[in-house]
């Protein structure tokens, strides 16, 4: 029987119907239904102040660390920002500096599935800006990614999803990350050699 996997969703935008908030929901649908704890934090719940080293550290701050610090595997969603990521999304990377101390430090031996949503015909720019920000945070990023271009056809302007088959593949990416996790839980990598073995096709 595996051991739980406690996947930590982290996201969002400021705005109340954020496309990439709903995106981030059912990703980790996708990894509760591949038998995870999925937890999902909104950038805009946490109302983190900017990052500065000098000011004392907020409340909000020392619980995402925290929260992220518990994860066995996380799933990171922004909006596409002038072909990045937003600030406020950033902004929340930067205060995981919190978990230099940690040990491990930071994301270390944590599987991350990234999404991205965006207005234009593709966000993998904002994808690739989060990639980077996971190898600086010595975590893994899951070749699965998924970018949700066209949002405003995506999702109703409420932030509700209008497309089965992104719902899909944002399903499937959350599975593959739990895939991910207990890989890392049995062996302490993530060798796609032997994938097939903990429920993924993306090995095969
Ligand atoms: C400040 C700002 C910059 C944006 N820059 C881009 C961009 O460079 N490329 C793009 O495809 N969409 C861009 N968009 C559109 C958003 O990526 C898109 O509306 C996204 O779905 C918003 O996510 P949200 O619903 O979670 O807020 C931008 C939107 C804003 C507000």
């Amino acid at each position: 029987m595996p051991g739980s996997v406690r996947v930590v969703g982290l996201g969002g935008s400021l705005r109340a119907g954020s496309t990439s908030r709903t995106a981030l929901q059912t990703a980790l649908d996708g990894a509760q239904a591949a038998n995870a704890e999925p937890s999902l934090i909104w950038v805009r719940d946490l109302d983190l102040p900017m990052y500065t080293p000098e000011r004392a550290v907020p409340a909000g701050a020392r619980e995402l660390a925290d929260t992220v610090h518990g994860s066995d595997a996380l799933i990171w969603s922004t909006p596409t920002y002038h072909g990045s990521v937003s600030g406020s999304f950033k902004n929340a990377l930067d205060w995981l500096i919190l978990l230099a101390e940690r040990d491990p430090p930071y994301l270390t031996n944590k599987p991350v599935g990234l999404v991205a949503t965006a207005g234009g015909v593709q966000g993998l720019q904002a994808v690739n800006s989060m990639e980077f920000v996971v190898r600086a945070l010595r975590g893994w990023s899951v070749p699965l990614v998924q970018p949700v271009a066209q949002s405003w056809q995506t999702f109703d302007p409420d932030g509700r999803l209008a497309d089965d088959m992104t719902g899909a593949q944002l399903r499937d990416l959350g599975a593959e990350v739990v895939r991910a996790a207990r890989q890392f839980q049995a062996h302490g990598t993530c060798d796609y050699a032997d994938a097939a073995q903990f429920g993924s096709a993306v090995g095969d």
